[in-house]
């Protein structure tokens, strides 16, 4: 029986060893060690010049700007991420002292945007810290000079405002990072080349590709499994771009993924979306050596498993009322062969992510319309309308399953079903009753 007690002890007590030992790596900000606490943002004056330019960059490549501004001005937050959980509003991160976080000291802002540790408590990985935890302290030092050139406004945020209970209280977060926050720097994989390991620091850090084309878990986590094969936003999905030839950027010349990413698009693919954005705010003011960097350490990614399905024979009697009502609707702007035009509007024919397993983007532009990318090289920025209230949810998976599949593709049927969830979920119109 004694030994019984001294077995439970000694498990009772590694277990406690683990916990801590976990709970130690998750929240450790020893790292921050390097950052002044002494100066506030609101105090800091006189920015060394080059640091602040290098900072604008640095801003740049993390799209900051984009999600901490939302009309009240730039930095002043307010920006609404609707996430499984509820809304979230981004944060006033101008130096203002009241508002913004212009009480922080330097170490404060490396803990926050690197460990996930806010001024308010724990914040949530709507906010990627997930992938700025990888920021060296180079980059950070120069994005702190460059937010104390950034004018204070005042704007109250309160960020938590649209999450339901239980998810509301910011210790459920502790939770949250003890199971899934690899609060780690910056670890190039081996092999890799100079160049590749830049790609793989933009890639993993800055510009986080990875929080929208990777898989997420139930609670919303990366969970490294399928990295970068794909991931399902919610409203939208973002591709694979590991080299599978099918449904990745396996057949994609360097040029071409460069050239997407620099102008949004490449004469096949057009972005829109979250990746317009990305693009418009981002991608397009990298250094184009950045950007190749990018594309060569995404050909280092192990291709994805999937594999090419067969395609749906093209003499059923959904795909010739797909084929018809393409021809009616959609050749004038798409092509009569699917090959787009120009770069304006997407080609379909030779288009891998239109063959992806999930449908949602194309469900979603169908329901209620698109917007190209609009950058300095393409300012067009094409529209393509909404047809949720021409077609029946049937229709559209006939319409989508049609160019999916023509022209040499070959995809996934898409599932009415799937339709009808996205057009209630988007608030699109119902079809107008034919007379
Ligand atoms: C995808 C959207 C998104 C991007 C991109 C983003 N943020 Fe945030 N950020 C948020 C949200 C949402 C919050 C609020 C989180 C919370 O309160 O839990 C936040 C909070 C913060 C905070 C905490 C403020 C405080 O008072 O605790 C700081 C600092 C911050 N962000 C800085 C940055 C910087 C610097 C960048 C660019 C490198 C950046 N953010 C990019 C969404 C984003
Ligand atoms: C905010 C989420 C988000 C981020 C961040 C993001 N993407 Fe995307 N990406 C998407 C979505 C959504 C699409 C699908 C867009 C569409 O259908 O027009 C997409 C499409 C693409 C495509 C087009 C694939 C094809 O052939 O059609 C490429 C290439 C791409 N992204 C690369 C990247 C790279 C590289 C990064 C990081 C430097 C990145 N993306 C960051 C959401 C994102
Ligand atoms: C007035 C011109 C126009 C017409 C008509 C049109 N489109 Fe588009 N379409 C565009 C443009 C521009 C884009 C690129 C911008 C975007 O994706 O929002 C696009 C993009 C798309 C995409 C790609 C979305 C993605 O995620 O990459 C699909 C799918 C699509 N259209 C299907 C159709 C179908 C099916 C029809 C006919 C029912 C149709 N379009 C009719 C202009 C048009």
């Amino acid at each position: 029986m004694v030994r019984w007690k001294k077995i439970r002890l000694a498990v009772a007590l590694v277990a406690v060893a683990v916990l801590a030992t976990l709970a130690w790596t998750r929240f450790n900000t020893k790292r921050s060690a390097v950052a002044n606490d002494t100066v506030t943002l609101a105090q800091l004056r006189g920015a060394d010049a080059a640091a602040v330019a290098r900072g604008a960059y640095v801003m740049r490549t993390g799209d900051c700007m984009a999600c901490h501004s939302a009309g009240q001005g730039e930095f002043a937050g307010g920006y609404n991420i609707d996430t499984p959980f509820g809304r979230i509003v981004s944060s006033n991160i101008t130096p203002d002292p009241e508002t913004g976080i212009g009480g922080m000291t330097e170490r404060e802002f490396f803990n926050a945007v690197r460990h996930g540790q806010g001024s308010k408590g724990l914040l949530y990985p709507a906010m990627p810290y997930t992938a700025y935890q990888r920021l060296t302290d180079q980059d950070m030092h120069d994005l702190w000079a460059y937010m104390s050139t950034v004018a204070p406004v005042h704007n109250e945020i309160e960020e938590t405002a649209g999450l339901g209970f239980p998810f509301n209280i910011r210790l459920v977060m502790a939770g949250w990072n003890l199971l899934f926050f690899d609060n780690r720097p910056f670890t190039p994989t081996p092999g890799l080349s100079i160049e590749q390991t830049r790609g793989q620091y933009l890639v993993d850090g800055g510009t986080h590709c990875a929080a929208c084309h990777s898989p997420r878990n139930l609670l919303g986590a990366e969970s490294g499994k399928g990295y970068m094969q794909g991931g399902n936003l919610g409203l939208w999905y973002a591709p694979d771009l590991t080299p599978n030839p099918h449904t990745g950027l396996g057949g994609a010349s360097e040029d071409s993924v460069v050239e997407y990413l620099r102008t949004g698009s490449n004469g096949v693919a057009v972005a829109t979306g979250p990746m317009a954005e990305a693009v418009e705010h981002s991608f397009q003011h990298l250094e184009e050596s950045d950007i190749r960097s990018i594309a060569r350490y995404l050909q280092t990614l192990p291709a994805s498993p999937g594999t090419r399905p067969k395609a749906i024979a093209q003499d059923t009697p959904a795909m010739q009322r797909g084929a018809l009502r393409y021809e009616v609707n959609c050749s004038a702007c798409h092509g009569v062969r699917g090959e787009g035009m120009g770069g304006m509007t997407a080609a379909f024919a030779g288009n891998r992510s239109l063959q992806s397993d999930d449908a949602t983007s194309l469900m979603h532009v169908m329901l209620v319309g698109g917007r190209a990318a609009a950058t300095e090289a393409k300012p067009t920025g094409a529209g393509m309308p909404s047809f949720a209230w021409k077609m029946s949810d049937r229709q559209i998976a006939e319409t989508l399953d049609y160019i999916r599949n023509s022209w040499g593709n070959a995809a996934k049927p898409v599932d009415e079903a799937e339709v009808a969830r996205l057009r209630s979920v988007l608030s699109a119109r119902d079809q107008l009753p034919a007379n």
